[in-house]
């Protein structure tokens, strides 16, 4: 059941270790990676109570010297105070250039480690246990790191590329219903975007995914890093094929706005992303009515939004306009040719943006 991806960048190069039972190995892996002796464990309030002490014990064990800090759960600890803090706790615990910052959590404690350890005396490294699928599948892998602002998401950030990630899957058997059936979102992405044959997959194992079975789970999370993993060896710095992995998310982060943070997981508001670019992608990219409809039933299956009420078009498309990936004002989607094969940046008249809203924003 045990995994190992490898995300090849040169001297930036690392392993993606996917297996249960992982988090007790975490110093094992540290000692490997000839880190120094002084970390950071940042993690949340509702991870570290279950998981911390396994970690902070194994980093023990190795011999390292761990100090937790512990931020609230949710995106609100995405932010330039707890920042701050970060810093502070390491400075308090005489870290330096050769210490590490460790992420044990979801995606937010991913993000906010990651970058306090890519600002940190200029950058020291850092190892991602991502605890939630959507940090397994995505968030921990691939170097974007970064926090918000109050003006918008992510706005702040680095590219810092972890030493190691360390998913270990026995920590989905505490993972909420909803949390993880949002990261489901993600994984449907990977399919629609690169990989026929895996989309194919997750329509014939939809109900062994939904029961977590851990070794259907294993093969689902180690493709999806497969996935991320090549796309980001392609085009670490999103200069280009990159943006594919946002297939869905230019309406997906416009929900999320207009609708006010907190009100859809992000997971959901891919899942209408998705249902959205995938009708866009038929009228615009070629796309088969047939591929639209298995890609909308996938959602479903999983027990995800792909179409959204109470929404007014004028709001979402405000919002789409602020959306950070924007190219010279006007809307660049990635769309989908076939199940498998996307492309980035293709245009999309402001009639049509409308029309498709209509029939899924009702
Ligand atoms: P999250 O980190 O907020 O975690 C979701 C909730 O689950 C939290 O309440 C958390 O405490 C709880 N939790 C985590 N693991 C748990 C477990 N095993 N058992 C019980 N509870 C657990 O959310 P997320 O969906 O993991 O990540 C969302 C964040 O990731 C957003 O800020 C988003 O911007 C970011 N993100 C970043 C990237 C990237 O490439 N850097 C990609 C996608 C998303
Ligand atoms: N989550 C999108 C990316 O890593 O590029």
């Amino acid at each position: 059941m045990s995994k190992l991806i490898r995300v090849e960048l040169g001297d930036r190069s690392y392993n993606i270790h996917v297996a249960p039972g992982l988090l007790a190995q975490c110093g094992q892996f540290c000692r490997d990676l000839k880190l120094g002796h002084r970390c950071l464990m940042i993690s949340d309030a509702n991870v570290a109570p279950l998981y911390g002490h396994i970690v902070r014990e194994s980093l023990l064990e190795a011999g390292f010297m761990p100090h937790v800090f512990v931020v609230p759960a949710g995106e609100t600890s995405k932010s330039q105070a707890t920042l701050s803090l970060a810093y502070d706790e390491a400075l308090l615990h005489g870290m330096d250039r050769k210490s590490f910052v460790v992420a044990l959590g979801g995606g937010v404690v991913g993000d906010l480690a990651g970058y306090a350890a890519a600002t940190f005396l200029r950058g020291i490294p850092f190892v991602q246990i991502p605890t939630t699928l959507m940090a397994m599948v995505d968030s921990s892998v691939g170097g974007k790191t970064g926090i918000n602002l109050p003006q918008g998401k992510n706005l702040i950030g680095a590219f810092h590329q972890p030493s190691a990630v360390i998913a270990d899957l026995s920590a989905f058997t505490t993972l909420p219903d909803r949390e993880y059936i949002s990261g489901l979102a993600e994984v449907v992405k990977y399919g629609v975007i690169q990989d026929a044959d895996f989309f194919a997959s997750l329509e014939k194992n939809a109900d062994r995914i939904l029961a977590r079975e851990p070794e259907t789970l294993a093969q689902v999370v180690a493709r999806c890093c497969e996935c991320k993993a090549e796309v980001v060896r392609l085009d670490e710095r999103e200069s280009g094929l990159r943006a594919i992995l946002n297939f869905g998310h230019t309406l997906a982060h416009a929900i999320e706005q207009a609708a006010g943070y907190g009100k859809f997981l992000h997971g959901e508001a891919v899942a209408i992303g998705m249902a959205y670019a995938a009708a866009l992608s038929v009228s615009v990219a070629g796309l088969s009515n047939e591929a639209a409809e298995r890609i909308i039933r996938l959602l479903e299956k999983f027990g995800l939004p792909a179409a959204v009420s109470g929404l007014n078009w004028s709001a979402v498309r405000r919002a789409m306009k602020t959306d950070k990936k924007n190219a010279g004002g006007t809307v660049r989607f990635v769309l989908a040719r076939e199940i498998g094969r996307a492309e980035p940046g293709i245009e999309v008249s402001e009639e049509l943006l409308e029309e498709v809203w209509n029939v899924i924003g009702q």
